[in-house]
């Protein structure tokens, strides 16, 4: 779990942060769903992570051994479903549906990447839906 946090701050701030942070780019994608590709991966990556890993240390004090035998299967699965579930709605959605809203937020301003016209369109409303079992995974699981 500790690693997982590791390397979600490496791809999630190192990466995507630096990739939004070029006032260049930062004054057209701004609010776009690269910020919350940013968001998600630096924040539940890292931080999100890291309070399961402080939940999982205090319950490995006060929990016997033959306790500890029976969570480790959960925690297993856990572990799994969290990382593939954000990396879900990482990879399927939020960042590919920003990287298509950056190069319309230059053409035709802010405002359009948000509006209902763009957003009903046919690719978005893939990205949309293929993001919903990921969710699912990372909240049910
Ligand atoms: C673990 C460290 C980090 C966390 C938890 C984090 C979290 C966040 C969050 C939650 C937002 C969204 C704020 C909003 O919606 O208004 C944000 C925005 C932003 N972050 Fe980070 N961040 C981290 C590190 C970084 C780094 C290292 C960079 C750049 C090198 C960076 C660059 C940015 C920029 C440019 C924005 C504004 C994007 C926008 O509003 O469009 N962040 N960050």
């Amino acid at each position: 779990m500790n690693i997982c946090s590791l390397v979600w701050n490496f791809i999630g701030a190192g990466i995507f942060g630096f990739l939004i942070n070029l006032p260049v780019v930062s004054y057209y994608e701004i609010g776009t769903n690269l910020t919350a590709d940013h968001a998600h991966a630096a924040f539940m990556g890292e931080f999100g992570m890291l309070a399961v890993v402080s939940l999982v240390f205090a319950l490995r004090q006060v929990s016997s051994e033959a306790h500890l035998e029976k969570m480790q299967r959960y925690l297993r699965v856990s572990f799994w479903r969290l990382n593939l579930g954000l990396s879900g709605m990482v990879v399927l959605n939020l960042f590919p549906s920003g990287v298509l809203q950056l190069p319309d937020a230059t053409k035709n301003g802010f405002w359009h990447t948000r509006s209902a016209d763009f957003s009903s369109r046919p690719l978005m409303v893939v990205l949309e839906w293929v993001r919903l079992p990921a969710d699912l995974v990372f909240i049910l699981l």
